[in-house]
């Protein structure tokens, strides 16, 4: 039944529900079952051809009529939704440009004080033809004392503190390094003269308080050729002094010293000023010691199987957390040690700022 008062309820009815539909689905659902082609309103305008023609006079416009109003307030609705959903969806990936920027690990993280160094050391060292070698941590005592001429029962035994494994099934005993001398053997046994290198690591010591921890680290430093001598090696420390806390005159005073494995053997100060609480380095009457040194003793040349009437040499012992704590400041070794990261934060270096002697050490 198609009449005037039906098709008022219809539009009624389909106006109303189309201006709450809720969404597109919804919408599109309402447009179907009006206007599509099983719809209410396309039914009715099949019963068009079975009117009389008055009838369909008065029918058919006022059945278009109805097509075209629900057609635009569909067209209205899919607007205001779709603009709705615009909004909602811009609104969801809306990005605060004025947030500061979250930084990744990159800049976050920090390089420790000691690798700073070390990676200093490296750079420093490679200039002057060095390459960096290393050895175990856990030596036997052939190479920590034997061959460094430190027979059993020497006296220099008791004052490296040594931690000794339990005993193993062969009877032998290895120790904790006690100092990164062992790798002068390794290397002497392992490449021929020439020999240029550096070797920092870990190094171990049953001893603890301020200014000692039972690890520590060290930079061993050994040439081989066969005219060297302790011009050589003062002019070797004075560079390495110089680049490395980065001044243009080092104070440097070698005293005369004893260690088993060199002879002569010497210990290194290098000249200092206490200004308030600032240390500066290179200048002024204070004396700090940073390192030893010597010739290579003929003793351990042979024992590694050199002639020490052919070859010589020089080594130098350095300790690398002395020397950071001189140059970055930093007054208590233990807190190297600490793993607190607010030191690291405030002590620490950015991990691609990676020392070159071109581009500077510490920037
Ligand atoms: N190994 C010595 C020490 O730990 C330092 C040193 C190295 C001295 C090389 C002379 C030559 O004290």
């Amino acid at each position: 039944m198609s009449d005037t008062n039906s098709i008022d309820a219809l539009e009624a009815e389909f106006t109303a529900a189309i201006a709450a539909a809720p969404d597109l689905s919804a919408l599109e659902d309402l447009r179907v079952s009006a206007l599509g082609k099983k719809g209410r309103v396309s039914g009715m305008m099949r019963g068009l051809g079975k009117m009389t023609a008055e009838e369909r006079q008065e029918m058919g416009p006022r059945l278009n009529g109805l097509k075209t109003s629900l057609n635009e307030a569909i067209a209205a609705r899919r607007k205001v939704l779709e603009d709705a959903a615009l909004n909602a969806q811009l609104q969801s990936e809306a990005l605060d440009m004025t947030r500061p920027v979250r930084l990744g690990p990159l800049e976050t993280g920090r390089v420790h004080p000691v690798s700073q160094v070390m990676e200093e050391l490296a750079a420093i060292f490679a200039d002057m033809g060095f390459s960096v070698a290393e050895g175990p941590d856990i030596e036997d005592d052939h190479h920590n004392f034997e061959a460094l001429n430190i027979p059993a029962n020497h006296p220099a035994r008791q004052m490296m503190d040594t931690f000794y494994l339990p005993p193993r099934a062969d009877g032998t005993t290895m120790v904790l390094r006690t100092h990164t001398s062992p790798v002068q053997i390794r290397t002497m046994l392992s490449q021929q003269p020439p020999i240029r290198i550096i070797a920092p690591g870990r190094t171990y010591r049953s001893d603890s308080d301020q200014t000692h921890t039972p690890m520590f680290h060290q930079v061993e430093g050994l040439v081989i050729d066969t005219e060297t001598h302790m011009g050589h090696l003062k002019g070797c420390l004075e560079d390495f002094c110089k680049a490395f806390f980065e001044v243009d005159t080092v104070k440097m005073r070698f005293r005369p010293s004893h260690f088993p494995f060199t002879e002569p053997s010497a210990e290194v100060d290098i000249g200092c000023a206490r200004v308030g609480n600032e240390l500066r380095i290179g200048e002024g009457d204070d004396w700090l010691e940073i390192l030893g040194c010597g010739m290579v003793h003929p003793q351990v040349l042979r024992n590694v199987g050199y002639d020490p009437d052919v070859y010589q040499g020089f080594a130098f012992g350095v300790g690398i957390d002395r020397i950071a704590m001189l140059k970055y400041g930093m007054p208590d070794l233990r807190a190297f040690f600490d793993g607190d990261l607010r030191w690291m934060k405030h002590y620490g270096f950015k991990c691609l700022d990676v020392p070159t002697l071109a581009g500077g050490l510490s920037s």
